[in-house]
C-alpha cells in the first residue's frame, strides 16, 4: 500500500528521503510527497501527483533543505490520486504527517474536528488524525503526549509519522496494524515502512510491536508499548546485500528477480536438506513434536501465495497422505468453520503484512489450531512475529509488484515442509530420497527453463493484439496455470482465465477461437495424455495453442500449436519449473505492450489494508 519514510540527522535529510522512496515506491505509486522542517523551523513541504520521479523534478531546483523529514508514496484508499490527496498532510502549518494505513472512524472524527472549527483541505482520512494531533497539541502542549492522545481515539490501521516544526529534534511514530522499522544510525535515526528504504543508511533495524510509539531524535529512541510501559525493541541486522533494490544489468526489477530464481531457489533449500533428506531440525526446535500431531493442515493465503498453497494441497495429500484445504484469507476470516482436531495452520506470504492473511491468523489462534505456521520472505513481519513456527523463504527481496521468485521459493519451502510432515506420516526413505534429490535438480532445470528466454519472447508477439487468453492445467500444474493467468493480467492487462483442461469442455470451450491464445503447461506425467486430448479439442474449434512441454511428452509444434520444449523433470517438482516460463512469457508480453511491468497500474506489493 503507501510507504513512509523519515528521517533525523545532522545533515540534510532531502536526499535520504527521496531515495528511501524510490525504494518504497513499489508499495503505491499513484503520488508522492515530502515535509521537511528547515533551520528556521517551519515546514516545507512538495507533493505531486504520479511517481517519485515527479517529485524529483518539481524539487529539483528548490530543494527543501532541513534536518528532519518525513515522506510519502501513496496507494490511494480516499480520495482519487492528486495533490491535495498526497501526503504529507498539515494542520496549520506546523504540523505534518505521513500515514499508511486505513483510519475506519474517520467520518464521525471529521465532523467532529469541522465543529471545533478545522478546516479540511483533502478527502482522505489521514488529514482528520493531523488534525486531531494538533487538536491534541494545542491542549497538551508536546508532540509525543498529542499523538498519543490521538491514536487512543483512532480506530483501524495505521502507521504514522509525526513532525511538529515547534519541536524541530524529534519525530514521533506509531503503528498499529500497519508495518514500521526504525532504522538504527550513528547520531542519526530513520523509520520506514520497510528496512528496503533505508539500506543506503543502515542495516541495522528495530521493528515496532503493534501498539508501540516511539520517540525518534538523533541519538536516542524511546519506545513505549501500547500500555505506556518503555520497551526494548532488539535490534537485528539486515541480511541480504544492500544491492538488492537495485535492477543491476536487467530492464525490470521483474526481469531480475526471475532470472534470481535458481540461485533462490537454492539459498531455500540450504540448511533444510541434505543430499536425500528433509532435515526437518530446520524447521524449529518444536517441529518434530508438533508434526507428529498434526493430522490436516489448513492452508490461507491470498495472490500468489493463495496458488502456492493449492500446489501444496496435492503434495500434501499425495506424499503425506493427510488431508488439506486452502482459502484465499478474505473469504475465510469473514465465514464460520468448522476445525478439524489437530489442524496445523499455514499462511503464506510474502510480505508478511497482508492484512487478510494477518487477520485470518490472528482469528485462528483464537479458533483452537494446533499451531501457526507461517511460510513468509521478510524476517521481523507481522507474520512471523505472531506465528508458532516460521519458515523463511530466502528470496531476498521482491520489488517488482508481480511476484515471481517469492512464489518459488514458497514452493520450495512447502515441498520441503511436505516431506517433513509425511516422514510422520509413514512415506519411506526411499520416496523420501527420491523426492529430495528430484528437489536439488530444481535449479539447474530452471536455469535451462531461462535459457529459452529467447524463443519466449518470440512467442510474446502472439499475445500482443490478444484481449483474452485461456491458461490450462491439470493436477497440480492446475494451479501453476491459476499462476500464469494472474501473472498476465496483471502487467500486461490482458484479461487471462485458468482452468482445469478437463473442465474445458464445460463451458469455456465455447470462447476458443482464433483471437484466444491457449496457453498449456504439459509435463510429462500420467495426465499427458489426457491434456492432449484437450489440445485437441482446442485445435478443433480453430484455438491457437502454446505449450510448454516436457520434450519426452511427445508435443510437436505444427500448424497452429507452438510447442516449447521443457527438460525432464520429476512430476512432483514440475510445478517449481513450469511457473518459470509462464513467467517470462508474461513479462515480455508486458514489455512488448509497453505497460508499466515493475509497477502495474492499481496494485500495490503489499496490501496491508483490507
Ligand atoms: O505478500 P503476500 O504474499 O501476502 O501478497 C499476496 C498477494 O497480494 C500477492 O501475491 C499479489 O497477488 C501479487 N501481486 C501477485 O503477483
Amino acid at each position: 500500500m503507501c510507504g513512509i519514510v523519515g528521517a533525523i540527522s545532522e545533515r540534510d535529510v532531502q536526499g535520504i528521503l527521496l531515495e528511501g522512496l524510490r525504494r518504497l515506491e513499489y508499495r503505491g505509486y499513484d503520488s508522492a510527497g515530502m515535509a521537511v522542517v528547515d533551520g528556521g523551523q517551519a515546514v516545507q513541504r512538495a507533493r505531486e501527483v504520479g511517481k517519485v520521479a515527479a517529485l524529483v523534478d518539481a524539487i529539483e531546483g528548490n530543494p527543501l533543505k532541513g534536518h528532519l523529514g518525513i515522506a510519502h508514496t501513496r496507494w490511494a484508499t480516499h480520495g482519487e490520486p492528486s495533490r491535495i490527496n498526497a501526503h504529507p498532510h498539515m494542520s496549520g502549518d506546523r504540523l505534518a504527517i505521513v500515514h499508511n494505513g486505513i483510519i475506519e472512524n474517520y467520518q464521525e472524527l471529521r465532523q467532529e474536528l469541522k465543529t471545533d472549527g478545522f478546516a479540511f483541505t483533502s478527502q482522505t482520512d489521514t488529514e482528520v488524525v493531523a488534525h486531531l494531533i494538533e487538536k491534541n497539541y494545542r491542549e497538551l502542549g508536546d508532540l509525543y503526549s498529542a499523538v498519543k492522545a490521538t491514536i487512543a481515539r483512532l480506530r483501524g490501521a495505521y502507521a504514522l509519522a509525526v513532525v511538529h516544526a515547534d519541536e524541530p529534534d524529534h519525530l514521533v511514530v506509531c503503528r498499529e496494524g500497519s508495518p514500521l522499522v526504525v532504522g538504527v544510525g550513528i547520531g542519526e535515526n530513520f523509520i520506514a515502512s520497510d528496512q528496503l528504504a533505508l539500506l543506503p543508511v543502515t542495516d541495522r533495524f528495530m521493528f515496532l510491536e503493534e501498539g508501540d510509539i516511539a520517540d525518534i531524535r538523533k541519538d536516542r529512541i524511546d519506545i513505549h508499548d501500547r500500555e505506556g510501559t518503555p520497551v526494548e525493541r532488539s535490534t537485528h541486522r539486515f541480511e541480504h546485500g544492500a544491492d538488492s533494490a537495485d535492477k543491476g544489468e536487467y530492464r525490470h526489477f521483474m526481469l531480475k528477480e526471475i532470472h534470481e530464481q535458481p540461485r533462490v531457489i537454492k539459498a531455500t533449500m540450504e540448511g533444510r536438506v541434505t543430499a536425500s533428506r528433509v532435515l526437518e531440525q530446520a524447521l524449529g526446535t518444536d517441529a518434530e513434536n508438533l508434526l507428529d500431531h498434526v493430522r490436516h493442515v489448513q492452508i490461507i493465503a491470498c495472490g500468489t501465495s493463495y496458488h502456492a498453497g493449492l500446489v501444496a494441497r496435492y503434495w500434501i495429500e499425495e506424499v503425506a497422505g493427510l488431508p488439506c484445504s486452502v482459502e484465499v484469507a478474505s473469504e475465510f476470516r469473514y465465514r464460520k468453520h468448522v476445525i478439524q482436531p489437530d489442524t496445523l495452520f499455514l499462511c503464506i506470504s510474502q510480505s508478511g503484512e497482508t492484512a487478510d492473511t494477518l487477520a485470518a491468523l490472528r482469528q485462528a489462534k483464537q479458533a483452537g489450531f494446533r499451531a501457526a505456521l507461517a511460510i513468509c520472505n521478510v524476517p521481523g513481519s507481522s507474520l512471523v512475529r505472531e506465528s508458532d513456527l516460521v519458515i523463511m523463504t530466502q528470496a531476498g527481496p521482491e520489488i517488482g509488484v508481480a511476484s515471481t521468485k517469492a512464489f518459488t521459493t514458497q514452493l520450495t519451502s512447502l515441498l520441503i515442509f511436505t516431506l517433513a510432515l509425511a516422514r510422520h506420516n509413514g512415506l519411506s526413505e526411499e520416496k523420501e530420497s527420491e523426492i529430495v534429490q528430484a528437489l536439488h535438480l530444481v535449479p539447474g532445470q530452471v536455469n535451462d527453463v531461462l535459457s529459452l528466454d529467447g524463443e519466449i519472447e518470440e512467442l510474446a508477439r502472439g499475445f500482443m493484439d490478444k484481449n483474452h487468453t485461456l491458461f490450462l492445467g491439470r493436477g497440480s500444474l492446475y494451479p501453476v496455470a491459476l499462476e500464469g493467468a494472474l501473472k498476465l493480467k496483471e502487467i500486461s492487462y490482458i484479461h487471462a482465465e485458468a482452468y482445469p483442461a478437463g473442465e474445458l469442455k464445460h463451458g469455456p470451450l465455447a470462447l476458443v477461437d482464433s483471437e484466444m491464445p491457449v496457453v498449456t503447461v504439459a509435463p510429462n506425467n500420467d495426465l499427458v495424455e489426457k491434456l492432449k486430448s484437450n489440445l485437441e479439442e482446442v485445435r478443433a474449434r480453430g484455438g491457437e495453442l502454446f505449450v510448454f512441454a516436457d520434450r519426452e511428452a511427445g508435443v510437436a509444434s505444427e500448424d497452429s500449436l507452438h510447442a516449447m520444449q521443457l527438460p525432464p523433470v520429476h512430476e512432483i517438482t514440475a510445478p517449481i519449473v513450469y511457473t518459470v516460463p509462464l513467467q517470462l512469457l508474461s513479462y515480455h508480453v508486458a514489455v512488448l505492450k509497453g505497460t508499466d511491468v515493475d509497477q502495474p497500474r492499481n496494485l500495490a506489493k503489499s496490501v496491508t489494508v483490507e
